[in-house]
């Protein structure tokens, strides 16, 4: 499956040469995020929509032509992809557009959509005949590498900061990571695991460094393709951290342009907490770069102030045509019992922040009603249940008796 690529930086266009150069481009630094680009014309020969339709493959290495694996005995055992996306009328009569589409990526193996970066990382790692992986994290990346290293055996060191929700740190320390809490918010998680990977050699697993890793998040929207048919949404919304996500959705979707599956890119649409929203403010005042910030909001994977990913973030809104916008923790804490209640769907504070988006927006009567709308639910509701218990009332208690049941549920209702 060696499947032949060039790296190529987002800033200068620089080339690469994939063996050569594993992190980001010599000549621009950290902010020189490199794109993994393949040879679109033979593989367009193969990936037809037919090709798709036949394949019985139902997991991400249905797309393993366009992803940066070399060798298949490293691909990771764990299941992860092909989550579903559910049509929801409800939601779509409910704010006036044609159609809502509710990717639920909280189903993965290790309950967020990191899990498909890590598995492309974790396969990556192998391919370089690496055995040590690390990363920093707000929480998932972390516990989706450290459940792909315990499946693949490899060790993992993980930097996270100390704020991380408790769920997210024990599932770290369940699947066996060395977890390093760090006193400090995530850019100092990120800093320390940057610095101990140049010491120490590790593979580094940092989505906005290592270009692999964007590959693997991108098969979401790849699915979002395929699942609607190829007939592409007229808007897709995500939430936004560090920014991978956001630039995988814009990858998948150039990718499938060169492969002739598609003909247009969703409207891109990013959404940010008020509290951690550097990207929507360079958007806002158009600027080519970004202003770093402080970032506190309850939505801790996206509590981002310094986001590593920003030059392909800015470009997958722009080229789009997207835009950027930004909800507060209530309307956040909102979206989540909201989402449950109208699909079954439970995310996370950060997982839902992509609805939160889509329904301001609506609200806002800045979304025409003939347009189809997808969002991504990008990690699992019990992630993080703090939050979750502040957006719902407590249960009624009652005495093991017909009597104080009857007289509880009247007092309800
Ligand atoms: C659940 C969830 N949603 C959204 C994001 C934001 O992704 P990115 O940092 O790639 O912008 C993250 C990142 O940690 C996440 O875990
Ligand atoms: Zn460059």
């Amino acid at each position: 499956m060696a499947v032949p690529m060039i790296l190529r930086c987002v800033l200068c266009g620089k080339e690469y040469d994939p063996d050569q150069v594993i992190y980001t481009c010599p000549s621009c630094g950290l902010d020189g995020t490199l794109d993994v680009l393949y040879d679109y014309d033979q593989d367009k020969k193969k990936l037809s929509r037919e090709y798709f339709s036949k394949l019985q493959q139902r997991s991400l290495w249905r797309y393993s032509s366009i992803l940066p694996v070399k060798d298949e005995k490293n691909i990771p055992c764990l299941e992860v992809g092909w989550t579903p996306l559910y049509d929801s009328p409800k939601l779509a009569s409910k704010y006036g557009v044609r159609s809502v589409y509710v990717k639920d990526d909280g189903r993965n193996p290790t309950g967020s959509l990191k899990d498909r970066a890590s598995a492309v990382g974790v396969a990556k790692a192998l391919d370089f005949n690496q055995r040590i992986v690390a990363c920093a994290s707000t929480g998932n990346a972390a516990s989706s590498l450290s459940g792909f290293s315990a499946c693949a055996g490899l060790r993992s060191y993980i930097f996270v900061p100390e704020k991380a929700p408790a769920a997210k740190v024990t599932q770290l320390l369940v699947y066996g990571a060395q977890v390093i809490l760090v006193k400090g918010d995530y850019e100092d998680a990120f800093n320390l695991a940057t610095a101990a990977i140049d010491k120490w050699g590790w593979y580094n697993r940092n989505c906005a460094i290592n270009p692999y890793l964007v590959e693997g998040k991108k098969t979401c929207a790849l699915e979002i393709g395929e699942q609607l048919n190829w007939d592409v949404p007229d808007r897709i919304f995500v939430s936004v951290g560090d920014g991978c996500i956001i630039s995988s959705v814009y990858k998948a979707f150039f990718d499938l342009i060169q492969l002739g599956l598609v003909d247009r890119i969703p409207r891109i649409t990013g959404v940010q907490a008020e509290g951690a929203s550097p990207i929507y403010n360079a958007v806002k005042s158009g600027t080519e770069g970004v202003t770093f910030t402080s970032a506190d909001t309850i939505a801790d994977s996206i509590c981002v102030g310094a986001p590593r990913n920003w030059a392909k973030a800015l470009r997958a809104v722009r080229k789009s045509g997207g835009d950027m916008i930004t909800v507060s923790d209530q309307e956040i804490l909102e979206a989540m019992p909201e989402l449950a209640r109208e699909t079954g769907v439970f995310g996370e504070p950060a997982g839902v922040t992509g609805f939160a988006g889509f329904k301001k927006m609506a609200l806002h009567g800045d979304i025409r009603p003939d347009e189809r709308i997808a969002f991504i639910v990008t990690g699992n509701g019990l992630k993080d249940i703090v939050s979750a218990q502040k957006a719902v009332g407590s249960p009624i208690l009652v005495d093991p008796d017909m009597e104080d049941l009857t007289c509880k549920l009247g007092e309800i209702n």
